[in-house]
Order: C-alpha cells, then sequence, then structure tokens
C-alpha cells in the first residue's frame, strides 16, 4: 500500500536520510525506533508529503506521490493521511467538539449534521463522549492525547503517522494510549505507523523498524 524506496534528504549539508526503504501494508500496525537525530520526525514528514525528500520514490497504492505537486500534495494528505504529534497541538481555549472539528478539511463537502454525527462517533471511540464541551485547557495529558488521535481519525484517513504519540504521557497513561490504537487498529480499516523510543511500546505493534546511518533496518 505504501512503499518508500531509497529516500534521501539533507538538510545544510547534513545527509539525515541515506537511502531509506520501507513498505507498510493495508491495515498494518508498525513502529518506527531510532536515537534523537536520527531523522524520524523528517521520515514521518517525508511520508506526509510535507516534507520533499532529495532522492527516492513514494508509492502509495500505486501512485506516485514524489511527482505531485503542491495541490496534488494537499489532496493526498486530505485524503489518506492523519497525523498526531507529541504535544498534541491542540488549540487549548477551544472545546474537544471545536478541536475535533478543526480538522475536518474546510474544503471537504460535508454537512454540519454529519460532521457532527462523525465527531460524536470518534469521541465515543476514544471514550470522550463526555467530555465534548469540556475545554482542552481542562483535560489531562491523555485525554488531550485521545483528542488529537480523534481529530487525525476525522477525514478517514487511510494511515494515521504519530510521531512519539506517548512522549508527553507517564508510563500508565502511555500504556491506555496504545490500548486505543489498538483499539482503533481492529475497528478501523487503518493502518499505523508510530514513532516512539519506547520499546514497550514498539513491542506492542506488528513490525518494528529502526532508523539508523539514515537508513531503516526491520528488527
Ligand atoms: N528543517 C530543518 N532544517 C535543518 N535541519 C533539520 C530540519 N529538520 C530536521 N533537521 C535536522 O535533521 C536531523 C534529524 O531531525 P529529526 O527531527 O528528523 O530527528 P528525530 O529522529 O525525529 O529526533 P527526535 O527523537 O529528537 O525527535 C537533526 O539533526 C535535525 O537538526
Ligand atoms: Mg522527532
Amino acid at each position: 500500500m505504501y512503499k518508500l524506496e531509497n529516500i534521501t534528504k539533507r538538510f545544510n549539508g547534513q545527509q539525515v536520510l541515506k537511502g531509506a526503504s520501507l513498505a507498510v501494508g493495508e491495515k498494518e500496525m508498525i513502529s518506527i525506533m531510532g536515537k534523537s537525530g536520527a531523522g524520524k520526525s523528517t521520515l514521518l514528514g517525508v511520508m506526509a508529503g510535507l516534507i520533499k525528500p532529495d532522492g527516492g520514490k513514494i508509492i502509495f497504492q500505486d501512485q506516485d506521490i514524489t511527482s505531485l505537486d503542491e495541490e496534488g500534495l494537499a489532496v493526498f494528505r486530505l485524503k489518506h493521511i492523519g497525523i498526531v504529534f507529541q504535544d498534541f497541538k491542540l488549540i487549548p481555549s477551544l472545546s474537544v467538539f471545536d478541536n475535533v472539528l478543526l480538522g475536518i478539511h474546510p474544503r471537504r463537502d460535508v454537512s454540519k449534521q454529519e460532521k457532527a454525527r462523525r465527531i460524536h462517533a470518534l469521541a465515543e471511540e476514544v471514550g470522550l463522549q463526555d467530555k465534548l464541551q469540556e475545554q482542552v485547557d481542562n483535560l489531562s495529558g491523555g485525554e488531550k492525547q485521545r483528542v488529537a488521535i480523534a481529530r487525525s481519525l476525522v477525514n478517514g484517513p487511510t494511515v494515521v503517522l504519530a510521531d512519539e504519540p506517548t512522549g508527553n504521557l507517564d508510563e500508565k497513561t502511555a500504556g491506555t494510549i496504545l490500548d486505543l490504537f489498538d483499539r482503533l487498529h481492529q475497528h478501523l480499516s487503518t493502518a499505523f505507523i508510530i514513532v516512539t523510543h519506547d520499546k514497550d511500546i514498539a513491542q506492542r505493534t506488528q513490525k518494528i523498524y529502526s532508523l539508523q546511518e539514515g537508513m531503516l533496518l526491520c528488527t
């Protein structure tokens, strides 16, 4: 479904990715580990179509992503990609409902009722049905990440890219977020790619990759 072939990327003379290759199947759940600075976030940025690689190919469902222009990439992201960040990237002064609502792409032709229906269903899925009107500021870290996960799913993506999604959470809460990913993975036809420093988290996924020297090894 998702194939990276020999991806290279350098920043200011620093060669970060040196030929990273990866194949992700439909509905797979994998993790990517690697030292700080190894290029994990860069790799996710490339996979999301947010960072243009210098070389190599990205094939997504038989479509060559590397040949798309900005407009084509925007459409690709909207249709296929959900992103979850370590620091949630929510708007603290807004409610849970409004934060998830903001994840629905404005160009999407979706009625107000359909948006509300979808947000309620996702809130239920992530266990926040009673907190929809709560201001995000008042939530715990684990709850905030649940909001961010709901937002990442609101356009029905093919794949969710999660960059250290448990990095700001204590061990127990991190476990509950992984439980949630597991459950979502079972319910939805979405693939999950999780970047993590945590071996215990990685071990819960189907495959563990390690980013070393700019290349991906399946461990
Ligand atoms: N936009 C950029 N401009 C210049 N250098 C960059 C840029 N983005 C990343 N880098 C450099 O590329 C290297 C890899 O960064 P990246 O953020 O991908 O690492 P990482 O594996 O995600 O690290 P961490 O575990 O700390 O999040 C780092 O040395 C970083 O400084
Ligand atoms: Mg990073």
